[in-house]
Parts: C-alpha cells; structure tokens; sequence
C-alpha cells in the first residue's frame, strides 16, 4: 500500500515541509526528524498512526509528518553523496530537450514503482559530465524514499569497486559483498565505465551484480559519462583515449543492460563548468571546482 504523500508544512524554514533534514555524521548523512514533526497531532511524534486498509482492517501506518521511522532509516539508507543531499527531481532544471525528456522519465520512474513487485525496467542516463545525471539518480531514490519508504542505495561505481577489493582482502566471499547489493530495492550505480586498470577484474564484478540484480528482479539505475556508438559527443577520461561504453564494459554487460534498462540521454550543457566560471567571476582566485 503506498504511504500517504509527506505532510506540506511550507511554514518550516529548517525542512522546508519535507518533516526531516540530513545531518553528516563522521562520513555518514543521516535523516533526522525536523523539530516541527515532533508534536504531531496525528501521531505524537511516533511516526506511526493506525489507519484501515482497503478490506477494513486496521494497520499500522507511516505518518506523512516525517517522523516515520522507516521513512527516516530508508533516506539514511541511501548513502547519498554530501553535495546532493539537497538535490531534488523538483530542482532539476531543463536547459535542454533531452533533459526535458530524462526529467519526465524519472518521474516516470518514480511514480510508477511499486515496492516489491519484480521486473521494473530500469534507465541508463548517459551523457557528458555536467548534465546532471547524479543528480537525477540521487533525486529519485530520494523521492521513491520520501513517498514509498523504498530502500534505495546509491554507489559510485569506482568507489565500490574499491570497497569490494577492502572486502576480499578482509576475507569477505563475493556472496558476502553481493547480498547487501542484490537486497536493496532499488540500486543506483553511477559513473559506470570508470574504472582503474584491472579491467577484467572490473568488468567481472560489474557482470555479478548485474547478474544477481537481474536474476532477483529488482531494478538498478545506472549513469555514466560513455557514449554509446551512435552518440554525436565523445568522453576520455584524463589521460586516456576516448572510448564508447560497449568498449569500456564489454559486449556482453552492454547488451544485458540493453536488456534490463531504458537508455536515456542526457544533454545539455556542463553545469559543473558553468558553476565554476560563475564562482570564478564572483572570485578570481578560485582555481577549480570542488567536487
Ligand atoms: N539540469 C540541471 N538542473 C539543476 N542542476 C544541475 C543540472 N545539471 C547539473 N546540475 C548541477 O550541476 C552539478 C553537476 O551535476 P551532476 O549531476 O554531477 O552532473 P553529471 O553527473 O551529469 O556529471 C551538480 O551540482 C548538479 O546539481
Ligand atoms: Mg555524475
Ligand atoms: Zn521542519
Ligand atoms: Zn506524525
């Protein structure tokens, strides 16, 4: 059954309504209750209300105040990167048509997701840098957190790589490392196609967590900066030869992940540039960007 829809409190400068806000704690951004869901009329401040279901019976259910403690634990869940645990679909702006379209197939995404039923189609966002595809990842899974209670997991898919490799040399089994991936309702991995040097060893990681994704039937986000063959832009990553997506994660994951995800574009024009030129014209000094 779908929780009801967050409890607009537009008067809440702290959480501007959403009932909660994130808080970095060591490395780690956790969702706390806002102060103004703490005495709320409908549940106390317990996040839980009775309610009945469509057959009459009554259950339990998450409170649209935001101290829904499985609303709560399912945003800190998703291990959103710092600078985008304000990004949202709703400040998504469109700057171009193919950002128009990857908006509205988001929220397509989003809207239409339904919590523990198999075989969603998932979307690979692909384009240059700067078009805002992390920030399309985290808002969904920030969205489908905030209004289904849907455990999301976003993950940079170098980083992983190097969590994985700390794994094994800590003794973990791949299917140790694998559960907490296949488990997650809905997984996002960005960046795909970066890697190091051990190519093989990369793409065989990639192809076990498509696999088991897959064969689990739950979907996974993807994003990357790789072209595909028929694309009019290119990416090198520093240092290296341009290459296409099919060349950086092989032919057979390229073609399982035409199997499992829609292939959206995602042009426009580089924000993260523009950010940093407008930083540069308000500040001379400032030498790059800082993410
Ligand atoms: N279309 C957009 N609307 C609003 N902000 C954007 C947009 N595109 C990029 N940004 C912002 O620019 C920065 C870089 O975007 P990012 O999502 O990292 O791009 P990408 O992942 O495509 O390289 C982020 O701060 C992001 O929020
Ligand atoms: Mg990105
Ligand atoms: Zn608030
Ligand atoms: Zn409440």
């Amino acid at each position: 059954m779908a929780e009801p829809a967050p409890i607009p409190k537009p008067s809440c400068a702290l959480c501007g309504g959403e009932g909660f806000s994130f808080q970095q704690r060591d490395d780690k951004a956790v969702a706390v209750v806002c102060e103004c869901a703490r005495g709320c009329p409908e549940c106390g401040g317990q996040g839980r209300v009775y309610a009945r279901d469509g057959r009459g019976y009554e259950i339990l259910r998450g409170c649209g105040c935001g101290a829904d403690p499985r609303r709560l634990s399912a945003l800190t869940g998703l291990q959103l990167p710092s600078k985008f645990l304000d990004r949202t679909l709703a400040s998504y702006r469109c700057y171009h048509p193919a950002q128009q379209r990857a908006l509205l197939r988001a929220r397509r995404f989003v809207d239409e997701f339904v919590p523990a039923a198999a075989g969603q189609r998932a979307l690979l966002f692909c384009g240059p840098p700067g078009t805002g595809k992390t920030h399309l990842l985290c808002g969904m899974l920030r969205e489908l957190a905030v209004h289904k209670s849907v455990r999301g997991r976003y993950e940079e898919f170098f980083l992983l790589l190097s969590d994985i490799r700390d794994g094994f040399s800590r003794g973990l089994s791949s299917r140790e490392w694998l559960e907490p991936l296949r488990l997650t309702d809905v997984l996002a991995i960005d960046e795909l196609g970066k890697g190091g040097k051990n190519r093989e060893w990369e793409q065989g990681v990639l192809d076990e967590i498509i696999s088991v994704r897959y064969n689990a039937g739950r979907p996974t986000l993807l994003a990357t900066n790789y072209p595909r063959a028929t694309s009019d832009w290119e990416f090198k990553a520093d240092g290296a030869a341009a290459e296409t997506l099919e060349q950086r994660v092989g032919p057979r994951i390229f073609s399982r992940i035409h199997e499992m995800c829609d292939v959206i574009d995602v042009i426009g024009p580089d924000q993260r540039k523009d950010q940093h030129d407008a930083r540069k014209a308000r500040d001379p000094s400032d030498h790059g960007p800082r993410y």
